[in-house]
């Protein structure tokens, strides 16, 4: 697996990377996914203890059957849901903080931009019901769901949302 191969810069990508809610009907060629597969084990998590279950559906009848978890899937070929299990991530001795939800959004935001870096679309969603979509999966019932994401080619270039003045979000000090 060469990631080289997508040459795109990390602030093109940065820039370039927006929700997709609209693909055309063609599926994501293998070396495609497991070029997204690659950049998610790159992420880094808390103690490197990798907790994250990454399901990856692609089967038309469970891509069917997910719409009654989410309306949210965008007629996508190809869907990952992030998970992570709690008895694999790192919980903070101090107050026994589960860090794994942490762990599973950095590995969902490198697919994210592994997917902008191939001109792929993808969307981060969270608006689903967990535990109707662990039936349909058959995810185990302790692992936490943290987002589903749909892939595939962008029907349309689109563009990242508005964002809030620097002085609405960053305090200096
Ligand atoms: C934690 C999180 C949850 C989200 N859930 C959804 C969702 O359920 N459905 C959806 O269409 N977009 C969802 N989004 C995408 C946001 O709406 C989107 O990132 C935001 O509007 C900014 O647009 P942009 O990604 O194009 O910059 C979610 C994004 C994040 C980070």
């Amino acid at each position: 697996m060469d990631l080289k191969k997508y040459q795109k810069s990390y602030f093109d990508v940065i820039e370039q990377r927006y929700s997709c809610r609209s693909f055309t009907a063609d599926k994501i060629t293998t070396e495609e996914l497991e070029a997204l597969l690659k950049a998610a084990s790159l992420a880094p998590t808390a103690v490197n203890a990798q907790p994250q279950k990454i399901y990856v559906v692609e089967n038309p009848t469970l891509l069917e059957k997910m719409k009654e978890a989410t309306k949210y899937l965008f007629d996508a070929k190809t869907v990952i849901v992030v998970c992570h299990n709690p008895k694999e991530s790192w919980h903070r001795k101090y107050d026994n903080k589960d860090h794994g939800e942490i762990d599973s959004t950095i590995v969902a935001t490198h697919i994210l931009l592994a997917a902008t870096a191939m001109n792929l679309g993808s969307c981060y969603v969270c608006s689903f019901k967990e535990d109707i979509l662990k039936f349909i999966l058959d995810i185990p019932q302790e692992y936490v769901v943290n987002c589903i994401i749909p892939i595939g080619y962008p029907k349309n270039i689109g563009v990242h949302g508005p964002r809030k003045e620097f002085d609405e979000t960053i305090i200096m000090k």
